[in-house]
């Protein structure tokens, strides 16, 4: 037992600075703490002062629309009603709720009113200006941004397509439409 407890006491400090240098030693390790610490202060400082919801955004209308890479620039949350739109892997989602997040304060603005499906699947908040078609990202990055993707549908509502270059919008009135027509038809075997 108390050898147990000598050789515990003897070795942890040893241990403890062994891996102290090693994480010193790389400025990898360095850069990536630095990175944690950082976004770890910039969540906590958006948690901190939790800014109550604008009653325009609470209600904002629901927006179903197709956009391009400019058109979704301007839905970065410094317009008047605060709308935010992010794109993962083509869909349009309005992340509005998620302010804190992508609120001009937020640790991930840089993904607001843009596609965010290479930093999120390279780990870096931030993208390319104009359209990106992602062909060079390897099959591991592209299941990333597909899980990505699940987690928004899950946690915001969809707005359109993210389009490409030339690449015509599509009129969602008529779904609203059938959907209404659907709806009304339901009501009425209910009654
Ligand atoms: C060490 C680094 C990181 C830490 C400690 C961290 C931590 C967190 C935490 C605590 C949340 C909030 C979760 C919640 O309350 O629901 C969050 C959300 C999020 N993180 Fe990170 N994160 C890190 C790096 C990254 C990176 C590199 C990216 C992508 C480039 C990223 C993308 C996101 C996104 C998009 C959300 C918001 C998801 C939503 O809308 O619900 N994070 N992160």
């Amino acid at each position: 037992m108390a050898e147990g407890k000598v050789a515990g006491s003897s070795e942890s400090p040893g241990v403890m600075s062994d891996l102290l240098s090693e994480i010193c030693g790389s400025p990898v390790s360095v850069a990536l703490i630095g990175i944690i610490c950082f976004l770890l202060y910039k969540i906590v400082k958006s948690r901190r002062k939790v800014p109550a919801p604008q009653p325009a955004e609470l209600d904002l209308p629901k927006l179903r629309k197709d956009f391009n890479v400019e058109e979704l620039r301007k839905y970065d949350g410094t317009q008047p009603d605060g709308r935010i739109l992010v794109a993962v892997n083509g869909k349009v989602f309005d992340v509005t709720r998620g302010k804190r997040f992508y609120g001009p304060d937020g640790p991930y603005s840089a993904f607001a009113g843009r596609d965010a499906s290479r930093g999120l699947a390279t780990f870096s908040v931030g993208g390319k200006d104009e359209y990106d078609d992602l062909s060079d990202l390897n099959a591991v990055e592209m299941d990333s941004i597909r899980e990505w993707e699940i987690q928004f549908t899950e946690k915001y509502a969809l707005v359109g397509r993210l389009l490409k270059p030339g690449e015509e919008p599509t009129n969602y009135s008529d779904d609203e439409e059938e959907s209404a027509a659907a709806e009304s038809q339901t009501e009425k075997k209910n009654e």
